[in-house]
């Protein structure tokens, strides 16, 4: 979800009027994959180098996904939708961690789809952490370093009980992926969009999911 900042700044409005109408983008976003029949939608919402941010805007950002944890906890959970966080969620302020223990308790059975949202998240140090905990059961002898495979791997990072995910969007036209999900994505199909994210609506993700349907994945095969 990128260009919440230079949405505001084209309207002369401050950034967090962006990542306000970014909020509405997601709500839509949201009920479009639940309509389409999605089982996991990951937003990567706060990365481990926004952290880097002023201090004001990060307080923006954390107050929004309070409110937005406050309004979406009931309706998530009529829904059927599971809620998870994948990230440093100990980084986040107590107020928010304590939404998302709540509501992933709360919604843990549920399954028409999962939301993942990705926070205070950065991919190198998931994978890092994994190799980390990898090497230390290898010291304990738990494991032997002939039993490390890609699939023990995986099972290590954040992501061990979502699946690789099939499309990968990102608003803004940038293009690069910002330290996310780079295990997981190694054979997505990768969609660029160029409008800013508080503009990515229904219609967008319809487009982008069009665009998935045309393209033929061989996986590195024939
Ligand atoms: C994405 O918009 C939202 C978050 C990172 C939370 P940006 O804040 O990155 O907006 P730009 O890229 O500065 O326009
Ligand atoms: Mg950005």
């Amino acid at each position: 979800m990128d260009g919440n900042g230079r949405w505001a700044k084209q309207r002369g409005l401050p950034r967090a009027e962006g990542h306000r109408a970014g909020a509405e983008s997601v709500r839509e976003v949201m009920n479009a994959c639940k309509e389409l029949g999605v089982k996991y939608l990951t937003l990567y919402a706060f990365s481990s180098e926004n952290w880097n941010r002023p201090e004001a805007e990060i307080d923006a950002l954390m107050t929004l996904l309070d409110h937005f944890l406050d309004e979406k906890a009931e309706e998530l959970d009529k829904q059927n939708v599971r809620l998870q966080a994948i990230g440093q969620i100990e980084r986040l302020p107590a107020s928010t961690r304590e939404r998302l223990a709540r509501i992933q308790e709360h919604t843990k059975d549920n399954d028409s789809m999962t939301l993942v949202l990705a926070l205070s998240y950065g991919s190198r140090e998931e994978i890092t952490n994994a190799a980390r905990r990898i090497a230390e059961a290898a010291i304990a002898g738990t494991i032997s370093p002939d039993e490390i495979t890609t699939d023990l791997f995986a099972r290590h990072l954040y992501t061990a009980d979502i699946p690789d995910p099939d499309l990968l969007i990102r608003t803004s036209g940038e293009m690069r992926i910002s330290n996310f999900l780079l295990w997981q994505i190694s054979y997505s199909e990768i969609v660029i969009v160029k409008k800013m994210w508080p503009d990515f609506r229904q219609g967008d993700l319809f487009a982008a999911v069009e665009d998935y349907n045309n393209r033929h994945r061989r996986f590195g095969a024939l």
